[in-house]
């Protein structure tokens, strides 16, 4: 992998030129009292590095004549490593991880000048830590007071995403690698689920079984906190107590990913707890199926991003109007958002280092972003009829046999040269398939 960290720097420092990158490692968060959650790097500086540990800083100063690369890391300190375990201090910094130069983090004040005084601009994200962002800027102006000086020096601060997020958008072979086996994790789990959900058994069950696959299999745990939602809990997107006793005749809606070395997958299925559908559960469903099914045809190279939520948007309408939920003319209820109650988030959204990966979706007003080979999305469409949600006057007060029905669907979709492949297609969705 060093090689291809290497090579993705190469590419980053091409499009800067004479300007230079600063990239600060994620901060250790705190749980509670002085007890940390388990370290997680931040994916910029993991996609450029592939370093993992906190308190480091790259630079990467592609005009400078011997230092292109340089890490700023935590020294090795042998008390400290008792307590916290392995640090890779500096010399490693340069053997394993290939910076031509590498410091001590507490010398970044005094080494940093070096890399920032002939540079045109400074690329560095501000993040959420203001005093790193002080930190950088008081460099910043500092190098703007010298600048008559030199006559060479940063003149403006530029954020970070436009260079590196549209290469973060595209997958490498080694990227979509991690992506499988994210996906092969989650899809064994959501089978599993499939297998042992039944009425009776809570839904943290079902949760402490898909995460113990996650771990077991090598993945660093759930990409984010699992949703396993029975009944009407299904209509709460984001429902993560996870603690109700699941009964027959109800829906279980499950949205949990696995994270595979910083790689994410992404899958939701939702399917009937008894074993069979009632009647209303499966005609939504098959509208949400439907929705699903047309919105992944569209992803291919070369078709709008929005393209494929339209598509979703559209099928879930004319659904909604078949079962006389929503009245009135197709297009008029897709223009005024009328399906909104029963669906209000997006079909689609990047997959990779993030769950909910960078990458714009859009160039502007008139600038769609347009799907390319390597992208990764996932489709999601789903159908909730929420217990007391307001309506537009025109229309009708909804039928008290769909209300409390959560539905999702979503699988990750690569974008291939000739089209798309489900790297989730291992997880039934059919209604024959569902049904036990
Ligand atoms: N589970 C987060 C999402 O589906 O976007
Ligand atoms: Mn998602
Ligand atoms: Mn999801």
């Amino acid at each position: 992998m060093q090689a291809e960290y290497r090579q993705r720097r190469e590419q980053l420092m091409a499009k800067i030129g004479d300007g230079t990158a600063i990239f600060r490692s994620a901060p250790m968060a705190v749980m509670h009292n002085d007890v940390e959650y388990v370290y997680r790097q931040d994916s910029d500086f993991f996609y450029l590095t592939g370093f993992n540990e906190p308190q480091a800083v790259a630079v990467l100063a592609p005009h400078h004549s011997e230092h292109r690369f340089v890490l700023f890391v935590q020294p090795k300190d042998r008390e400290k490593e008792v307590w916290t375990g392995y640090l890779c201090g500096v010399d490693a910094a340069k053997e394993i991880y290939g910076a031509d130069e590498a410091y001590p983090i507490s010398e970044l004040d005094e080494k940093l000048p070096q890399y920032l005084e002939k540079a045109s601009r400074i690329y560095y994200h501000l993040g959420r830590d203001r005093n790193f962002n002080d930190q950088i800027l008081k460099h910043y102006q500092s190098l703007l007071r010298t600048y008559p000086k030199r006559g060479t020096g940063p003149i403006a601060i530029e954020d970070t995403g436009p260079v590196l997020n549209s290469m973060r958008l595209i997958k490498s072979e080694a990227e979509l690698g991690l992506m499988r086996q994210a996906v092969a994790i989650a899809t064994e789990a959501h089978n599993y689920a499939q297998e042992i959900a039944a009425p009776g058994r809570y839904e943290y069950e079902i949760q402490a079984e898909m995460e113990r696959i996650f771990r077991v299999r090598g993945g660093m745990g759930p990409a984010y906190p699992s949703i396993v939602a029975s009944g009407v809990n299904a209509c709460v997107l984001h429902y993560i107590e996870n603690n109700r006793q699941m009964q027959n005749g109800e829906l279980l809606l499950i949205d949990a990913g696995c994270a595979y070395g910083y790689y994410n997958s992404d899958i939701t299925r939702t399917f009937p707890i008894g074993g069979k559908f009632t009647p209303e559960q499966k005609m939504l469903y098959e509208i949400v199926l439907e929705a699903q099914k047309q919105a992944i045809a569209q992803v291919k190279p070369g078709n709008p991003f929005k393209l494929v939520h339209d598509t979703a948007v559209r099928v879930i309408t004319e659904g909604l109007v078949e079962l006389g939920i929503l009245k009135g003319e197709i297009d008029k209820l897709i223009e005024e958002e009328k399906y909104k109650p029963y669906y209000m988030h997006r079909t689609s959204h990047w997959l990779g280092l993030d769950v909910h990966d960078v990458g714009v979706y859009q160039h502007g007003q008139d600038k769609p972003q347009i799907l390319q080979p390597g992208q990764i999305l996932t489709v999601e469409p789903g159908l909730y009829i929420v217990p007391d949600t307001k309506l537009a006057e025109d229309q009708p007060e909804t039928d008290p046999r769909w209300v409390g029905i959560g539905i999702r669907i979503e699988d990750d979709v690569l974008v291939t040269p000739d089209g798309h492949e489900v790297l989730t297609a291992g997880v039934p969705k059919a209604v024959n398939e569902v049904e036990r």
